[in-house]
């Protein structure tokens, strides 16, 4: 098997199980491998290839089906993989991120780096629900289950200024980016569609400000911006596997000389940096939630679930 075939085993085994059979189908479809290697590396993401086929309304259950539409569609797949890329956003993360947040005194202001349309600022706005602690407005509220002694709080943090930066921000405003959006949720997951449209519904009512640009060249003068009457925190989920290595340590030999509070929300690989107090479990995929260099918990990958360490 070769790289590309096992990270596409990978993606299905591990992270997407409901798309293991059409991982493990183009694992061994040599002319769909070909079609996908032929593609920049940053394009070549299983996540991306099955959006791409679902925004353009083709199925991506049965592998017979799904590698057929592939090969006869083939020029509006890799059209449409070059002009977009993977922008999931979930603003049920903020379950993850929210008891972090609520460790520092307010008011906040928020930064996050890659804020695809920016639902993540707005943790203020969302009901929660975790065993035990119900916050927020319950309609739809994001469900987090919570193992050891997570500090969860009793009420929203009070965010007075928020701003995303994006290579490429999405605008809830644009159809157009809220139907990739949706392509983006996996298709077995109802509840994440959910989120994702109820998010789209409070965010579309007070859009963020989204500044498009790369975040190592746009955090200092950002949180130079910042209110000074503020707790500045700069944070991210899910961002971090899409900058290179060097990317990476210049991201966060910034973040530890910036004066504000880093609150990264990243798959553990991805933040070498930190030492964790476990090792993450090794069949499933975890976030590590990680306060200014100190690791507070694992958390779902969706922000399903946090995993507070003692
Ligand atoms: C998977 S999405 C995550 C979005 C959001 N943080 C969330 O968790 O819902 C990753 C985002 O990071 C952005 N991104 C990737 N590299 C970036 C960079 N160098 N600078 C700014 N944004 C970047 C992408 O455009 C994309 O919108």
């Amino acid at each position: 098997m070769n790289d590309l075939a096992r990270r596409y085993e990978l993606f299905g085994r591990v992270e997407a199980p409901g798309y293991r059979e059409l991982t493990e189908g183009i694992a061994a479809d040599p002319a769909i491998l070909s079609l996908i290697a032929a593609l920049p590396a940053p394009k070549q993401q299983p996540n991306l290839l099955f959006a791409a086929v679902r925004f353009l309304g083709g199925p991506v259950t049965a592998y017979p089906a799904f590698s057929s539409f592939v090969r006869q569609s083939w020029d509006a797949v890799r059209a449409t993989m070059l002009a977009r890329s993977t922008q999931t956003n979930e603003a049920a993360r903020c379950a993850a991120l929210l008891p972090a947040l609520c460790l520092l005194d307010g008011p906040l202001a928020l930064i996050e780096v890659g804020a695809s349309a920016g639902l993540c600022l707005y943790p203020d706005r969302y009901g929660y629900r975790y065993p035990g602690r119900e916050l927020g407005p319950q309609e739809g509220a994001f469900t987090c289950e919570v193992t050891g002694p997570a500090p969860l709080p009793d009420r929203l943090p009070e965010v007075v200024w928020r701003v995303g930066v994006d290579l490429n921000p999405l605008d809830v405003r644009d159809p157009d980016a809220v139907a990739w959006l949706r392509a983006l949720v996996w298709p077995w997951q109802p509840e994440r569609l959910a989120n994702l449209e109820r998010a789209v519904a409070v965010v579309a009512q007070d859009p963020p400000r989204l500044v498009r640009g790369d975040l190592n060249e746009c955090v200092a003068g950002l949180v130079a911006e910042a209110p000074e009457e503020a707790t500045v925190v700069v944070f991210h989920t899910a961002v971090l596997p899409y900058l290179s290595e060097a990317e990476r340590e210049r991201f966060a030999a910034t973040m530890r000389a910036l004066p504000c509070h880093w609150l990264a929300n990243e798959g553990p690989a991805r933040q070498p940096w930190v030492r964790l107090p476990y090792p993450p479990p090794a069949d499933r995929a975890v976030m590590a939630l990680v306060l200014d260099g100190r690791p507070l918990a694992f958390a779902g990958p969706h922000g399903q679930s946090l995993s507070w360490f003692a």
